[in-house]
Formats: structure tokens, sequence, C-alpha cells
């Protein structure tokens, strides 16, 4: 952590490891602050890569080391120990002592709320014991672990169990990274599932036992998970037993130990009255995706980090089918493209642009990005886009036949699709090397019946990387009769070079375009589109995502336009969208969506692109002129909406209910803006469920009269973290621009600011930069609060404090005060003594 010339790792420097392992036994002895932790490993030489026997360790207390039997005293080095080691296969016996308890950094074993547990993705089980600590060593554990907790859990079956002891076997060979074990006082919401085969697996999700009744919707959404992966992947379950563990102190959402996936508490546990509908499919969502990693990224994992794309590109774009077949594939493709835009291209924009498959790093946790996630994903989708879907299936196969049991490249996932298509894969390669997000320039042309569209594709320069070279895009284009009749249904064009044209003939009239369908690849597209033609595509467009898209644009346009010449809220804009939000043949979650103005941290990007420094006061003020014409105009047909969406009996997480809620909720908020928040007042006293409360709240809030339902809502939700998690959040989030830095001070020092939490304190300071006209407020209390706060949080946590500097990632687009401001915060944090070399790394990457 506190290393003072921190080392860069290079792809190109990969080795394969000098010794391989057959076997490990551990064994644990909890204790708070002094657990033992013994280790019997049988290693092996490696013919092909002889080298030193080198294994990685951190902060282990050595107690005895033998080998064969024959006590040896290794050498420390940096990061680890070198040793004397036979010629031969040999037996590795260790103790060591760790303190769990002193573990803040909630990375190899810690306690979290008195239970024991572990985080080892990427480099944490070199907290645990020494060990080769890099995932293409996989072997089988078996491991036994003695303490007084009442429930002792790790990977794998069980095998054995006695008072104060329990014993796990994990016969599929795996790497360190996926070793899990929990240990504490919880009880267990348990369910069986049979998998196609006839294996019966017993599955558990292990809690506190205040929190049993917030189970049953996750549970739920793993045995769907199983049942889709065995329908859609022909993938089965391939153990006894599947535990799931909520834990209150977590870095990320969760994690896919093998058998024993952890959760953060907020990833895992839901019930309708503390539960919103988003949180419900976040969860559906989580639970997928950890799942899923049982193939692909356990029984398949990756051989080094730089491959992380190759578990986690796949997986995500496994979860987002399989929500796109739970739920609406409309709806989740557009919130998966929203979630992208405001992620990915942010990260893709800046200084922090990286590769989806990385060439260097300083610390791997800094590299779990919406790049190596979102836009691996989107590398996957358009794979299966230009092969189509059952080459797509055919290549899956193949994958897991040939590399069951291994640790593999992207190399080898593109060879599955060139051997069983025959394709040329090689420039599609391109997309994981080549950072920063293409811009995709359209011009068309009509003569003589052949209509033509010319595209032009150009990759701005990222850190590292000056020059760009033409990437496959695959282009699905529709074109629309003036009629408003599809006269070309969905084409996939594939595009390859730097500019080119696609031809259509025959038609007896110049075709509105309907492009880039379903957002069928990661760019920006620009077009010089006037606003009839995007109020026709809203209107007639056949494809959901274009149509959102088109009312999208429109809206965009409109608010630019607010923001730099001053003018009034687009009339036309509004009457197309009233005409949307009548149309009751449109899902309703949908209509919720075109509701939705666009965010402003994309505004801000949006103009500066166009060449305009983003003043985000203006953009707020923008947005809220908008929203109070649309309030406006819209009244009556909000007032109907709001009524009509209601949901009668009892509340029920389900798509259709949910988006009937967002519907109605995106009109309530628009309505307080007429009624003075009455509505919202009767909402949130008579909700029997977190959505319908927490909206009731969030328009109260948004309107200032939000003080009293506060304090009810606190006094309500006290004794529930996840609960009080919200109303952290809220307030910040929703705090006028030059009140959300007081605020944000001011919750940090409530006795319920437990910062050491990384939930609690992305609550409010993750909420108070995603309020980016207050994080942004030209005072720059914001900033230095921001900055205090990750030099406070560093040495405990390095891993959350250098996350969340990417609050600064987009400083470069602003005017030199503000710039000036951050740089000075930025600075502040760079010259903090000890600096963790996570967040090291991140303060001088975006600093540049
Ligand atoms: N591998 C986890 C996932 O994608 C994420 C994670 C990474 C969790 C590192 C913890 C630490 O599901
Ligand atoms: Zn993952």
């Amino acid at each position: 952590m506190r290393d003072p010339a921190p080392k860069t790792i290079y792809l190109a420097d990969y080795t394969p490891p000098a010794y391989w392992v057959d076997d490990v036994h551990l064994t644990f002895r909890l204790a708070p602050s002094s657990t033992r932790v013994v280790s019997r490993i049988l290693f092996r030489p490696n013919p092909d890569a002889p080298g030193p026997f080198f294994l990685h360790g951190e902060a282990l207390t050595t107690i005895s080391v033998r080998i064969d039997g024959q006590p040896v005293s290794p050498t420390p080095v940096e990061g680890g120990i070198v040793c004397d080691v036979p010629d031969r296969p040999f037996t590795w016996e260790a103790e060591v002592e760790i303190d769990p308890q002193a573990n803040t950094a909630l990375e190899g074993l810690y306690l979290s709320g008195g239970m024991y547990c572990t985080q080892c993705e990427a480099e944490g089980f070199r907290k645990i014991t020494y060990y080769p600590d890099r995932p293409d060593v996989m072997a089988p554990f078996t491991v036994r672990i003695e303490g007084d907790a009442p429930v002792l859990l790790s990977n794998g079956n069980p095998s054995g169990s006695g008072p104060g002891w329990s014993e796990w076997h994990d016969p599929w060979p795996k790497p360190a990274y996926l070793f899990a074990l929990v240990a504490g006082n919880l009880v267990a919401h348990r369910d069986r599932f049979t998998t196609r085969s006839g294996r019966d697996v017993e599955l558990a999700i292990w809690v506190r036992e205040g929190d049993l009744h917030k189970c049953a919707f996750g549970m739920d959404a793993l045995k769907r998970s199983m049942v889709w992966d065995e329908r859609v992947y022909g993938r089965e379950y391939d153990l006894d037993v599947f535990n799931i563990v909520a834990v209150d102190d977590f870095n990320m959402g969760a994690m896919e130990n093998k058998g024993l996936n952890i959760f953060n508490a907020s990833a895992v546990l839901a019930s309708p009255d503390t539960a919103t509908d988003a949180n419900f499919e976040r969860i559906e969502s989580i639970i997928a995706h950890e799942y899923f990693h049982n193939w692909t990224g356990n029984r398949i994992t990756c051989r080094d980090w730089f491959q992380l794309c190759l578990k986690e590109g796949l997986t995500v774009f496994r979860d987002q089918q399989f929500s796109a077949d739970e739920r609406s594939a409309p709806v989740k493709r557009i919130d998966d493209v929203l979630a992208l835009r405001g992620r990915q291209f942010r990260e893709d924009n800046g200084p922090l642009a990286h590769p989806v498959r990385p060439e260097s790093f300083v610390e791997i946790n800094n590299f779990y990005t919406a790049t190596v996630y979102e836009k691996g994903a989107e590398l996957i989708g358009m794979l299966r886009r230009l092969v189509g879907a059952q080459a797509y299936d055919r290549a899956l196969q193949l994958y897991f036949e040939r590399h069951d049991g291994q640790a593999c490249t992207i190399e080898d996932w593109i060879a599955v699709f060139e051997d069983t298509t025959g394709r040329d894969l090689r420039q599609f390669k391109r997309w994981y090397s080549q950072a920063g997000t293409p811009r995709l320039d359209v011009t068309d042309s009509f003569e003589d019946g052949r209509y033509t569209l010319h595209f032009r594709q150009h990759t701005p320069p990222t850190p590292g990387q000056p020059d760009k070279d033409p990437l496959v895009i695959p282009v699905a284009v529709g074109l629309l009769a003036p009629s408003g009749e599809e006269v070309v249904s969905t084409t996939l064009l594939e595009m390859t070079e730097a500019e080119q044209s696609f031809a259509f003939d025959g038609l007896s009239a110049r075709p509105v375009p309907s492009l880039l369908r379903g957002f069928s690849a990661p760019v920006i597209l620009t077009r010089s589109a006037d606003n009839a033609e995007r109020a026709f595509l809203l209107a007639h467009d056949t494809d959901p995502f274009n149509r959102w898209e088109a009312g999208r644009a429109l809206a965009k346009d409109a608010l630019m336009r607010m923001v730099t010449d001053g003018a009034a809220p687009d009339a036309a804009f509004i009457e197309a969208l009233g005409l949307l939000l009548d149309d009751d043949s449109l899902d309703p979650a949908f209509r919720a969506l075109a509701l939705h103005l666009p965010g402003q941290d994309d505004l801000a990007q949006s103009l500066f692109d166009a060449g305009v420094t983003p003043d985000p006061g203006a953009i707020h003020a923008a947005c809220e002129a908008m929203a109070d014409a649309m309030a406006e105009v819209l009244e009556q047909r909000l007032a109907t909406i709001y009524d009509a969406m209601q949901v009668p009996g009892p509340y029920s997480p389900d798509a259709s209910a949910a988006g009937r809620r967002a519907l109605a909720n995106g009109a309530l908020s628009l309505l307080s803006r007429r009624d003075g928040a009455a509505r919202a007042a009767t909402q949130f006293a008579a909700a029997d469920n977190m959505t319908q409360q927490l909206a009731g709240l969030a328009a109260l809030v948004r309107r200032g009269r939000g003080e009293d339902a506060l304090a009810a809502f606190y006094d309500q939700w006290r004794g529930d973290r996840l609960v009080l998690d919200k109303w952290f959040g809220l307030q910040p989030g929703l705090a006028q621009p030059q009140d959300a830095a007081d605020v944000a001070t001011r919750l940090t020092a409530h006795p319920d600011f437990d910062w050491k939490n990384p939930n609690r304190f992305r609550a409010v300071l993750g909420a108070l930069a995603a309020n980016a006209a207050g994080f942004h407020h030209p005072s720059g209390a914001a900033y230095t609060l921001m900055a205090d706060w990750l030099i406070r949080l560093d040495p405990v946590n390095p891993q959350t404090a250098a996350r969340m500097t990417t609050v600064f990632e987009t400083w470069r687009r602003y005017d030199a005060d503000r710039q000036a401001l951050i740089a000075d915060a930025l600075e502040r944090i760079a010259a903090t003594p000890g600096l963790s070399r996570d967040t090291g790394e991140m303060v001088n990457r975006i600093r540049g």
C-alpha cells in the first residue's frame, strides 16, 4: 500500500508461473486480532517456465515454514518471499498470523459487524497466506475452519463438521482470488434446486437474524438465473450447495467466490417496505451476474488481470440478456445505454480513458471500471450482432468445451469465434486495445431512387494513444417512408473503413433513416438532423430504442439551446412528449424513461464536445425551467397519468407494476411543481412500499418542503442501515446547488455517519458528486469537502477512496476558476504523506 515508487505492471511482461499448485489444504483458527492460518500446499515445478520460487504475501506474521517436513527460512522480498526449493514436487507448510480486526481495507480476511468474511479479488489472498496469488494458478482447495461462530462457511461442498469446526472441499480447480471464508452468527433462508441433469443443490442466503425477511426475492432471482443459464447457455451448476452471504461492509457490489458468493447487503437484501423497484431490479441483475460467473469466470477464468474483461464483459453481457428476457428488453437496453453513456463515455472522454483490455496498471483494483465491464459487454453484443445469434451460440459452446478448467486470454476468446465462423476478426480485436469512444459522422443523399448513407469514423486521442485506427462498426439501420411506413427493415451495415458509403435502391421518395438501431455499437453518432426528423422518428420509428433516442435528442437539443442562446423551452418538444405520454399502447416503463430529461453531466459533456465551456449552474437552471414548462403545459395529462398508473393491491416488484410506478412517480415529480407538492405529501404519508415512500419524499425535498418528512423518515428507519443510506443520499443529491456542500457537511457530522462503511460513505459523498450543479458550485466548497474526506478515508480504505477520486475526472471540461479549485483539491490529495498506491495512481492519471 505505502509504496514509495509504485511499479507499473505490463501485459507484455507476462510469464507463466514457475510452479504449479496441485492441492491446497488450509486450516483457519479464527480469533479477531490473531487468526492463525496453516497451509499445506503441493507445488510442482513448471518445466516450461523455470524460475525462482516466489510466493506473494502481505502483512503476514510468519510463525513457521516447512518444506517436505523440514523447517526452512524463506527470504522476504518486495511483495512476498523467495525460498530455495527442491527441483521436484514438494509440500509447503506454513503457519502465519493475521489480524482481521485491524483490516479496515476490506480486502483479505476482515470483520464486518462481528462476522468474519473475505474478499480476495483481485489480489487479496496474499493477505491471508503465502501463495502464488495470480489467476493462472488453479488448484482444488480443502478448508478447515475452527472458531466459535455458529456458522463456518467456505467454498465447495461441506465435507465434515463438529462443535467449533467445519470442513469444506472444493473439487473444481480455482485461482486464489475465488477463495472465500465466512464465519458468524448467521441464519439461512433456504431453498433447493434440481439441475436439468438431476443434481440436487441446496441453496442458502445467509444473513443476520433481523434480515431474514429480506431474502425471498434474491432467492427467487437465483433460481431464475439457474434455469436461464441452463436454457440459454446450456450451463449447469456443479456443486451440491450454493451459498450467498450478505455483509454490511463491502467495497463493491458482490463477489463470485466459488460456491460462496459474498454480497454487499445492498445488492441482495430487499423487502417491499425497505427496497425500491430500482433496488429489486439491481439485485436481480447482480444475483444473476455472480451466478453466471460460475461458468464465465470460475470454470473458465482469466490468465492474468489484463484479461479481466474476458470474465466481466461476458458476464455483464449475460446478465443483461437475462434481465432483458425477464423484463422488457427495450427498456433494459435503454437503461443499459444510459448507464454506458453516463459512466463509460464519461470515462472514455477523460483522463482515465483506457482500453477494454488495458496494457499496464499500477493497482489492478483501479481497473474494475465501466470500460472493462460495460464497454466490455458492448463488444460482446457487437460480436454477436456481426456473426449472428446462432454462430454466437456455437462459439460459446466451443468456448466452454475447449477451455473448461483453464485460465484464458482475449486471444482464446476471439479464436472460438474465428474457428466457428471462419471470419477474420483481427480488425474487430482493435476494440479491445484502442481506448476512446468513436465518433460516427453521418450524411446522406438521395438521387434517382437511390438513397446513400455516408459514414466517417474517427476516435479522438486518449492518454498514451494519440492515433487511432478504423474499427469494425456494426450499424443497424432502418428506413422509413415519409408516410411513416418502414420501407427498409433493420439491416446491419458493417463499417470497416475510415469512410464508407452504403446505398439503398428502388426508393420512391427520400426516406428518413433510423440509424444505429438498438444502439448497435458504442459510438457517438453525429448527424445534423433537424428536429422535424427527430419528431418524425419519435412518432413513427419501429425500433423502440431509436424512438426513445429521438425524444432524447430533441430534449437535449432544446436544453442546449436554452443554455447557449437563452432560448425558451421548446414547445414542439413538449408537445411531442405529450403525445407519447398519451399513447397507451406504449409500455409505461418506456414512457417513464421518455419523461426523464437528459442528465446534467451528460449535457455538460455534450456542450463541451460542441466547443462550449459548460456552466453547471446554467445547465441546472435550464433543466429547472424545462421541467417547469413541461409541468405547466402537460399538467392535465400528467394528473390523469398519475391517477391511472396507481397500482392497486399489495406491492409486487414485477416489471409491469414497477413500470407503472415509474411513470406515476415521473408525473408526480413534475406535478409537484404545480400543486405545492400536495400529492407528494399524500403519497409519502400513505405509502406501503419504499418506492412510493421515497418518491414522495424526493418530490417534497425537491420542492423545499421536505423537512418534516425527512425527520419522520429518519425516525421510522433509523434502525435499518440500507434505508438509512437512502436518507443520507437523498439530501445532498437533491439539495439546491448553493446548499449541497452544506447539506453534505452537516450529514458527515451526523452520529449515524459511519464513514468507514463504504455504503454510508458513498451515500453522502457519492450523492454530493452526482448533484452536478451542487458539486461544481463556484464556491468550491464541495471540492474541498470531497478532498478532505478522500484524504481521511484513504489510509482506512484505499480501494473505496481511489474509486471515488473519479468524481474529479471531468475537471478539464470546466472554466479556469473551477479547474484551479479542482487542481488544488487534487494537489492536496496527491501531497498527502503515505497516500496509498490506489489513490496515488488515480490522482496522477486524473491530473494527467
Ligand atoms: N468480480 C466482482 C464482480 O464483478 C466484482 C468485484 C471485484 C468484487 C473486486 C470485489 C472485488 O461481480
Ligand atoms: Zn463480475
